[in-house]
């Protein structure tokens, strides 16, 4: 889909360059010639034009779920964390510093994670004094420690966007150093000692390593140019140095389980397994950004995962509504995908928990960030934006009752 809008955006673009081009270069004196080259140039314009317009017109959905609201009531006392909690599995939430005092929903997840502030960006002020922050980290999980849900440690090492992911400083620190391989090998020591020492005991499950793929290789970035795949086994073995009693997981974001990128993944995993680093689960973000996830395909993918010994996780849902714009109830069809993925999720052994990447569609980062903002709506999570509860929270209630009422 991205390819399609910067299509759209490019021929925009070129025609209108092309235009002018032609009104400045093209002899005057071939009149018909000139003409014909910018009404032709003119109508690729506009039918780009008509084009954009189509996609990026905000589209709205009837909530025939605000009609029926018997089935919240006879279910309202079985929150998610209530059954989830009966069946050894995480629900959680991705959260801002105060998402949980203002969006609430007591009992509902047993597990949060921070959508941002537990990242390098964030808890480190200054990265070339090695100055931290853990303020709102620090309250985020008090917050977390009072409503008695467990926090998900996310992320120590991301490679992708410097300065989003991790501190463009720290390219600066490598690439300045003498032996710019042992620079990066105290950059990751020490930045996995001082968090994880500072949440010892307190953060039970850590994402040691973020969406290290870059399509089917590793992505090439600061860690993989000095130390290559052996980043990935130093940040671990440090972390496992740390607290050992601590869930290690490596975290991705996979589009085609059976693909390419999937099997290279897999066979990273293999080659970590091979190697005894020690990562004991396995992050699939499962965003729905640009289609929707083949569930059966996913199912197998979690399988293979399990079957190499690793524990699992959803980690990062969500699901686009725009993506079901070609069905009859597009709330309904988001909330059948919700109860497709949860189940596939708890019916496989190695899968011990679901995180939601929010809370209401009021707040989501998909509205925040281009192209998406203008392809509205995402609406991507279980609570709409007044805070009802949508299809997509009773597909996740329904697969947790069928799982409990099942074991
Ligand atoms: C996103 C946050 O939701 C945004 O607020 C932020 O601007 C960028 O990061 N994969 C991840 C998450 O592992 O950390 C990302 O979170 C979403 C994609």
């Amino acid at each position: 889909m991205i390819w399609e809008l910067f299509g759209v955006h490019l021929t925009f673009f070129i025609s209108i360059l092309l235009i002018l081009i032609v009104w400045l270069v093209w002899p005057r004196k071939q009149k018909r010639v000139r003409k014909g080259l910018i009404t032709l140039l003119g109508l690729v314009f506009l039918s780009a034009l008509v084009t954009g317009l189509i996609a990026y017109w905000p589209h709205q959905y009837e909530k025939t779920y605000l009609a029926d609201d018997t089935k919240q009531m006879e279910l309202e006392e079985y929150s998610l964390s209530r059954l989830a909690d009966s069946l050894d599995f995480y629900i959680g939430t991705a959260v801002k510093p105060d998402s949980l005092s203002r969006y609430w929903v007591p009992g509902e997840f047993n597990s949060v994670t921070a959508e941002n502030h537990f990242k390098p960006g964030h808890l480190l002020q200054d990265a070339e004094a090695w100055e931290f922050n853990f303020e709102t980290a620090d309250a985020l999980l008090h917050q977390a420690e009072e409503h008695g849900m467990r926090m998900r440690g996310h992320t120590l090492i991301w490679g992708k966007y410097p300065g989003r992911t991790h501190p463009v400083a720290w390219i600066k620190m490598t690439d300045q150093a003498e032996d710019p391989k042992a620079a990066m090998t105290t950059i990751i020591t020490r930045y996995i000692t001082e968090v994880m020492t500072h949440y010892k005991g307190k953060v039970p499950t850590w994402d040691v390593v973020n969406e290290p793929m870059g399509g089917t290789v590793l992505y090439e970035n600061v860690f993989t140019r000095t130390l290559g795949e052996a980043y990935i086994d130093l940040a671990f073995h440090t972390a496992y140095s740390i607290d050992p009693s601590c869930e290690l997981f490596l975290n991705e974001a996979i589009g085609d389980y059976d693909g390419p990128q999937g099997k290279a993944f897999l066979e990273l995993l293999e080659r970590l397994k091979e190697r005894g680093v020690p990562v004991h689960g396995v992050g699939l973000q499962t965003h729905h950004i640009n289609n929707i996830h083949d569930v059966e395909a996913l199912k197998r993918y979690l399988r293979a995962i399990g079957e190499m010994g690793y524990k699992t996780e959803i980690t990062e849902l969500d699901i686009r509504l725009l993506l079901f714009k070609k069905t009859k109830d597009p709330y309904q069809a988001q909330g059948e995908q919700y109860y497709q993925i949860a189940k596939a999720c708890m019916e496989e052994p190695s899968c011990q928990g679901l995180t939601i990447w929010g809370i209401t569609d009021r707040e989501n980062w998909l509205d925040e960030i281009p192209p998406f903002k203008w392809k509205s709506p995402n609406a991507p999570y279980i609570l709409d934006e007044d805070l009802n509860k949508k299809p997509a929270y009773w597909g996740l209630h329904r697969a947790l009752v069928e799982q409990y009422q099942n074991q």
